[in-house]
């Protein structure tokens, strides 16, 4: 039986897993016409209700192809979509805004989103990325407030990407519905307190400061795949990945993500994507775990582990052994 939660204060409630849209497992963007329907209708019939997708996933394919689904499924789920701005979009933010979504609207055959995403990440200072925790919190947001207005998005969120004062800032603003948080078994620093030393980016337990102002939709929960502890990928996956807040590159994830089969040799879960998925449930403050897919049996084996509910005691403070090894250096 699908869990669902509360998305933040929106009113909506959410299944415990969501579907992925992304290119890195490459469904919806290089799989046949007919696997993403079957995975989509699979899905539907599994209980999930939250797809995620943007327009820079396969180059706006993702969009296309999940447009093409809904169309033909017309099944009641809820969609949420991303834009992202540029350095040449600074001078008119809200026209870049909806002109992006515009386009999402166009590709997705909707007419509205549920949920309207910032994908870029969010720096104090702008520089690095063209936007700054200032930026969101004016122009970005006033600019999502109006497209709000004309019914063309129910609520909007943020990537929680970035400097970690600024997202702790821009969410404890109240101002912002969601936030895609990156919380896995390689960084669980969203969460939990982390050893110091430990290798990742430390979020500082964002969540504490989504917990009753945004929903939380976790993503990267298998790192990209290195959680499953092989190397070699699904061959429509994308090839290479880079990592997002964890190690250096994708072998190095894969080479933390082995020291972690303890919690399977010691009989805690039955393999380390079960581990990966149970893990976010634990916290209160999470509404959704994405997963990217690259197939049907990707989608049949993660609902039944997330049917199992969160981790439990035991195989937390197992974690928390093995976590402190990682900040040491040492297994
Ligand atoms: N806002 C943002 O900036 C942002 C960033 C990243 C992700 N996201 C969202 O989060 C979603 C998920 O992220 P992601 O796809 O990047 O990473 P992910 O979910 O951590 O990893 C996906 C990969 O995990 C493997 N996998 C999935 N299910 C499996 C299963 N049951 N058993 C074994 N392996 C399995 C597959 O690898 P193989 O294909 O190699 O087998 C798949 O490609 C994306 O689709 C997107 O919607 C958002």
């Amino acid at each position: 039986m699908m869990d669902y939660r509360a998305l933040g204060r929106t009113g909506l409630r959410v299944s415990a897993l969501g579907f992925g849209c992304g290119n890195v497992g490459g469904l919806m963007v290089r799989g046949a016409p007919a696997d993403r329907e079957r995975a989509v209708a699979r899905a539907v019939e599994l209980g999930i209700n939250y797809f995620d997708t943007a327009p820079s996933y396969g180059d706006t394919q993702s969009e296309t192809n999940l447009g093409l689904v809904l169309k033909s499924l017309r099944p009641n789920v809820l969609v949420g979509t991303k834009f992202r701005i540029d350095a040449s979009d600074l001078r008119d933010i809200p026209g870049a805004i909806a002109r992006s979504l515009d386009a999402s609207l166009k590709r997705l055959q909707l007419e509205r989103v549920d949920l309207l995403q910032c994908h870029n990440h969010i720096f104090e200072r702008a520089g690095k990325e063209p936007l700054s925790a200032d930026d969101l919190l004016g122009e970005v947001v006033s600019g999502l407030e109006k497209l709000r207005v004309q019914g063309k998005l129910r609520f909007f969120g943020i990537t929680a990407l970035g400097d970690t004062a600024a997202l702790h800032r821009a969410i404890d603003s109240g101002r912002l519905d969601t936030a895609q948080v990156c919380l896995n078994l390689l960084n669980p620093s969203a969460a939990l307190e982390v050893p110091s030393g430990f290798p990742a980016h430390d979020f500082r337990n964002l969540l504490t400061h989504a917990r009753g102002r945004a929903g939380v939709i976790v993503i990267r929960v298998l790192a990209a795949g290195a959680l499953t502890a092989v190397e070699t990928r699904h061959p429509i996956a994308v090839p290479s990945v880079a990592p997002i807040a964890t190690g250096p590159d994708y072998q190095a994830d894969v080479e933390r993500a082995r020291q972690l089969q303890t919690l399977v040799d010691e009989g805690h879960v039955s393999d380390l994507v079960e581990a990966s998925l149970r893990f976010p449930l634990a916290s209160d403050a999470v509404s959704t775990v994405l997963l990217g897919y690259s197939s049907l049996d990707h989608l049949e084996g993660a609902a039944k582990a997330l049917a199992k509910g969160p981790l439990p005691r035991e195989a937390m403070d197992r974690l928390s052994a093995l976590w402190r090894g990682f900040a040491s250096g040492s297994r």
